[in-house]
């Protein structure tokens, strides 16, 4: 149960991460063909896992979106983050929130959300792939400097339902691990890719004092590149103390930010991280939430 740990202490080199992983993945696969591991995989409803889809369409965007250390622009990195923003008093059981989430990075485009996001003075919550953190632990420190949450979306986004219980704790330990490297901070918060999860998800999750978070809104950004149809979806969809699913990965996403935080706020939204939206009645380990579960919707 512990062996993932133990091996990413004994392999602390990148590239022997990097084959560990590959062959964690090769283990999950074998694994799913236990026949009891498709029985217990409970996906949710609205998680995208097509036939043959998810997995190609992650891995597809992900290629796209991480650039060859070549493609990489020699620009200074952002200077370290002294550390956390200073909480603010927001209560979202007085007042109207939403928690915009954005999944799968970070990459270098993010900086630009980070741009955005403080001009409208915007606070959100973003779950981290290990493996990306591990490329660019500079924009998870200013990620926490600007007052955002992170939170743990497994090292290279397996299907954590579909996983051996030791590949599935390497997934989460790992990206704990990183995430405390990079920025100081222990993440609280899971989002299990694909929104895919069963009662052994839950269990490890509870081990690593994890709260599920998945959502109460996906834009399908990750499918439609369309910057107003992404706007759209997330305007309209929106209620109070939901969460919202999108991805920093992707462009078109990233473009659309702006015109929601304006229509978002024009009617009366804060934009809060999931731990501001719960306030003083935090998630509890293992548990998982679409929303902060404790107010009416579609209050004004
Ligand atoms: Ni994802």
């Amino acid at each position: 149960m512990s062996g993932g740990p133990k091996i990413l202490r004994k392999w602390a080199g990148g590239i022997a991460l990097a084959t560990a992983v590959a062959a964690l993945s090769q283990a999950g696969g074998r694994q799913a063909d236990d026949p009891a591991a498709p029985a217990e995989a409970k996906p949710l409803p609205d998680h995208q896992m097509g036939p043959g889809g998810a997995s190609a369409r992650q891995a597809g965007s992900l290629e796209a979106a991480v650039p060859t250390p070549r493609a990489v622009a020699p620009k200074p990195a952002p200077a370290p983050a002294p550390g956390a923003a200073a909480p603010r008093a927001i209560d979202c059981r007085k007042v109207q929130c939403v928690a915009l989430t954005f999944d799968d990075g970070p990459i270098l485009g993010t900086t630009k959300l980070l741009g955005i996001l403080k001009a409208h003075q915007a606070r959100v919550t973003f779950f981290l792939l290990g493996q990306q953190v591990a490329k660019y632990p500079e924009l998870v420190r200013r990620e926490v400097a600007d007052g955002h949450q992170i939170g743990n979306h497994t090292w290279d986004h397996s299907d954590l339902s579909k996983l051996s219980d030791a590949a599935l704790e390497s997934q989460l330990s790992w990206t704990q691990d990183a995430l405390k490297k990079a920025s100081g901070v222990t993440p609280v918060l899971l989002r299990p890719p694909y929104g895919s999860t069963n009662t052994r998800v839950a269990a490890m999750a509870r081990k690593y004092r994890l709260a599920q978070m998945t959502w109460a809104v996906d834009p399908l950004d990750w499918k439609d590149h369309d910057s107003a149809k992404v706007e759209r979806r997330v305007v309209d969809g929106t209620q109070r103390d939901y969460i919202i699913l999108m991805h920093d990965i992707q462009p078109t996403t990233v473009d659309a930010v702006p015109k929601i935080l304006d229509q978002l706020k024009a009617k009366g939204y804060n934009f809060v991280t999931v731990s501001e939206l719960f306030g003083a009645s935090p998630p509890v380990p293992g548990e998982l939430y679409t929303k902060f579960p404790g107010t009416a919707q579609g209050l004004p």
